[in-house]
């Protein structure tokens, strides 16, 4: 038994993307989570997601251009203008996961779970290394403004944003499922 392992996963717990910072992952450690993030159960093999890695002066420059975009939308007072701008200058590297389905038998339902399954091994990849993370999606995930800033192509979406760096502060735990509510044994 890995007791580690099992440890780990039973005790994970997000780190809210405004509570992270540096160190984040440098390229090697990067690299084996985007690896472990590919790792997942896919349906027929077809590969329906990919990555866009937002890091160093991209996060400035990202969040600037999300806070323009929302602004030709609504007004923001100065605090929201800050938070908008600031959006992705927490941590230290953001993985976009883009759904990018296939056109194939296999149901596009069947694709998004997998994507669903990529996003949480990154979590648990950032985890392994001693990183924290904080899987995200907002208004930026679904506005198709901000969509084509990180040139998404029509048919894909932003399954979502995952912060990755170093907790400021140890999240307390938070209230889980009551099992005998979700489990049902079939006789
Ligand atoms: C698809 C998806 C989108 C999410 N989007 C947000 C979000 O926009 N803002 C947020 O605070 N939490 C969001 N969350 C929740 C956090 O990722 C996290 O799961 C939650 O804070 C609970 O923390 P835990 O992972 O420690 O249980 C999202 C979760 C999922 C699965």
């Amino acid at each position: 038994m890995n007791k580690q392992l099992l440890n780990l996963l039973k005790t994970r717990r997000s780190v809210l993307s405004k509570n992270l910072s540096a160190p984040g992952p440098d390229k090697e450690q990067l690299d084996t989570i985007l690896e472990i993030a590919t790792r997942v159960p896919d349906h027929r093999k077809l590969e329906p997601w990919r990555f866009i890695v937002i890091q160093g002066d991209a996060r400035k420059k990202l969040g600037e251009q999300f806070c323009k975009i929302k602004l030709a939308d609504c007004e923001l007072t100065d605090d929201q203008i800050k938070a908008e701008t600031n959006r992705y200058n927490h941590a230290p590297v953001v993985i976009v996961v883009v759904f990018s389905p296939v056109e194939h038998k296999t149901p596009v339902f069947e694709q998004l779970l997998s994507c669903g399954a990529v996003c949480q091994h990154v979590n648990l990849a950032a985890l392994a290394l001693e990183f924290n993370s904080q899987w995200v999606t907002n208004w930026c995930a679904f506005d198709k403004g901000a969509q084509k800033e990180l040139g998404l192509k029509p048919h894909e979406s932003i399954a979502g944003f995952i912060h990755i760096g170093t907790a400021q502060c140890t999240p307390n735990d938070r209230q889980r499922p009551d099992l005998n509510k979700k489990v049902n044994y079939y006789t």
